[in-house]
Order: C-alpha cells, then sequence, then structure tokens
C-alpha cells in the first residue's frame, strides 16, 4: 500500500498536573466521580507511529516490521520495569481503538520516548495514548474532527482527554469531560519525581478504605469547592492560587508512601509558595511565585535528600501536537514551516 510509505510522524504530549482534586464517592463501574482542575506542564513524552506496511525495513528511529510499541531515546531502568510493551500498555490500546473507529487494522509500530515519570501522577501513560491517537489521525489522514477524537480519547482512559486538550481545563465525570479554563497567565512549578511509582487504582481504594474507617467526628478531610480555583487561575496571581491547592488523593498517597510529608514539607521550606501531590501521586508539584524562583527552590530541594530528582516546568502548555512527518504538511525546510521550538526533549 504506497499511501501508507513514509517517514514517521512525531507527535510531543505535556504531562498535567491537578491544581484541584475532589474525589467522589466510588460508582458502581469501579471509577470515582471528580471534579478536577487539570493544567498541562511543559514537560513531554514524544510518540512516533508508522506503518508497518512500509515494506522498507528499518524505518528510521523505530526500528522494523512487527506491529508493536517500543521504547526510544535514553531508556531509564524505571522504564524498562514499569513500561509495558504489550497489548496492556494504553497507547497499543488507543491505536486498536482509532483502528476500530477508521475500520482497519493497528499495523503500526510505536515508539516512545518518554520524559514524564511513568506511574507518578502525572498522566504519562494518557499522555502516549493521546499522542498515539493525534499521530495516527495524521499517518492514516483520518478525516476526524478534535471531538470525534476527543470521544475515542475519553474511551481509553480518564486523562487521555485533556491530554489532547492541554491548557487547564475543568474535568468532571472521570476527568474526560473537559471545560477549557481562562488562564492567560504563566505559573511556575518544581516538581519533585521519586524513584518509586504509586497504582493509581491502588490509591483510589485507598482513599476509599480511610474514607469508611475514619471515625464520625473526623472525617477525611475534603478539598473546598472549586471556583476560587478557577478564579485564581484566571488572575494569574501564584500566591493565591498557593492557598488553594488541594488534593483528595492526597491523603492516600501519603498514607501508602509516608515519605511525601518530608518531601511536602521540604519544598516549603526551600521556598515554594505551597507543594500538593500531583494527582494519585508520588510526584509532589510546588508553585513558586515566580521562575528565578522556581530555579532556586528546585536547587536547594534537590539536595535536601528527599526525592530522586526534580525539574523546573510551566504551565499552562498547549496539548498534543504534531511536530514531525505530518503527511498533510509540506516538510520542513527551505519554503516549509519552520522546524519546532526545540525543547529539552526534541531529538538531537
Ligand atoms: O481511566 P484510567 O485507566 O486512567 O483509570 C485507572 C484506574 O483509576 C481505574 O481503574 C480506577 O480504579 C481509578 N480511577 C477512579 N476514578 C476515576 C479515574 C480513575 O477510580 N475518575
Amino acid at each position: 500500500m504506497l499511501s501508507a510509505v513514509g517517514p514517521p510522524v512525531t507527535v510531543r504530549v505535556p504531562a498535567k498536573i491537578n491544581l484541584h482534586l475532589a474525589v467522589g464517592d466510588l460508582r458502581p463501574d469501579g471509577y470515582h466521580d471528580l471534579v478536577t482542575v487539570f493544567q498541562a506542564l511543559n514537560l513531554f513524552d514524544e510518540i512516533s507511529v508508522v506503518s508497518t506496511h512500509t515494506g522498507r525495513g528499518p524505518v528510521d528511529r523505530i526500528g522494523p516490521g512487527a506491529p508493536g510499541i517500543e521504547l526510544l531515546g535514553d531508556v531509564t531502568d524505571a522504564q524498562r520495569a514499569d513500561v509495558p510493551l504489550d497489548a496492556s500498555n494504553l497507547a497499543w490500546k488507543a491505536a486498536v481503538a482509532l483502528a476500530e473507529v477508521a475500520g482497519r487494522e493497528p499495523d503500526v509500530r510505536i515508539g516512545l520516548r518518554k520524559s514524564i515519570p511513568v506511574a507518578g501522577g502525572m498522566a504519562g501513560g494518557s499522555a502516549d495514548a493521546a499522542g498515539t491517537l493525534l499521530a495516527l489521525a495524521a499517518l492514516w489522514r483520518l478525516d476526524l474532527g478534535r471531538e470525534a477524537l476527543m470521544e475515542v480519547a475519553a474511551g481509553v482512559g480518564s486523562d487521555v482527554a485533556f491530554a489532547l486538550h492541554g491548557g487547564t481545563a475543568l474535568g468532571t465525570g472521570r476527568g474526560e469531560n473537559l471545560v477549557p479554563v481562562l488562564s492567560r497567565h504563566t505559573f511556575h512549578w518544581v516538581v519533585a519525581l521519586q524513584d518509586h511509582g504509586l497504582s493509581t487504582p491502588a490509591v483510589f481504594g485507598e482513599l476509599d478504605r480511610l474514607r469508611a474507617t475514619s471515625a464520625a467526628d473526623t472525617p477525611v478531610k475534603r478539598v473546598g469547592s472549586v471556583e476560587p480555583v478557577l478564579e485564581a487561575v484566571a488572575s494569574g496571581e501564584a500566591r493565591s492560587l498557593a492557598l488553594l491547592l488541594g488534593n483528595d488523593l492526597q491523603a492516600a498517597a501519603v498514607s501508602m508512601d509516608p515519605g511525601l510529608r518530608r518531601t511536602l514539607r521540604a519544598g516549603v521550606t526551600a521556598g515554594a509558595l505551597a507543594g500538593v501531590v500531583s494527582g494519585s501521586g508520588p510526584t509532589c508539584v510546588f508553585l513558586c511565585a515566580d521562575g528565578p524562583s522556581a530555579v532556586r527552590v528546585a536547587a536547594e530541594l534537590s539536595g535536601a535528600g528527599v526525592c530522586r530528582t526534580v525539574r523546573v516546568a510551566h504551565g499552562p502548555v498547549p496539548g498534543a501536537k504534531v511536530i514531525d512527518g505530518d503527511p498533510a504538511r509540506p516538510p520542513r525546510g527551505p519554503g516549509g514551516p519552520p522546524a519546532p521550538d526545540p525543547g529539552p526533549n526534541m531529538y538531537a
């Protein structure tokens, strides 16, 4: 099939954090209703897809032949251990779901170049699924609107739609119903990564357990209402937002990983305005007054021995974006579109 012959399509997808995460009771379908405010940060995974119908053997960096998934770039031991390369990977589930919609086989190879922590509460797996959807829509030249792609995304996982959407958004339902949030201002964050992950279902389960076993007169604290958070985001005032950061899953993540309490304290001691566990953890994020302050906090926190490594980040940033190989666009170079901004995660 000559039309499928071509270079890989590469998509860049941001990590997310939750500025606010209110968790309702367990639903009969095993999920919890959420009210959450997502923000996309400039930590990116890159997802490349190539058709296995090229008949040309090895193609660029994605490697030869058979349909499947592989890790690209400097692969860490944790990634090797924790990223499944079989049909259980959310990126593969996304490929299968989109192939079904397109009425074709998932005859593709998917390359993941990961910077988002694995099992870190920053939706790395969901980002890979979102990137796969966008990359395959381009590779297969599907005439799908954004809305239709968002619908497929929502069926693949709770955070996949936001990874496509990016920016700042209010999420309800499982987190897949999104409304954009007005946010013209940049917020500066320090992200503290751990050397281990926490399982999202296990953290939700621990919250259910804590709530069921807490005494009636000392219920597990719940975050307040979301409106002030939306106002603080719109105002761009980091100090106002810092007072309102909240995550119902934090108590559960800290119960499973008590060392996180020390991490959260250390960030504030280092000069952050506030810190919160990101999603189901164990990554903690710290809101800082401005960019230079974030650099100072990161330097101090990295010496405090409370996390594996730290990153300075900012948000909001746009959602999944094709950065290379879109067959619908002219190639880069003279006369073509300019090369994308070379962020830290681009191909060398
Ligand atoms: O949808 P996703 O695959 O990301 O969810 C992973 C797990 O996290 C679910 O199986 C469920 O245990 C838990 N979860 C939940 N409520 C949500 C989202 C996720 O209980 N709104």
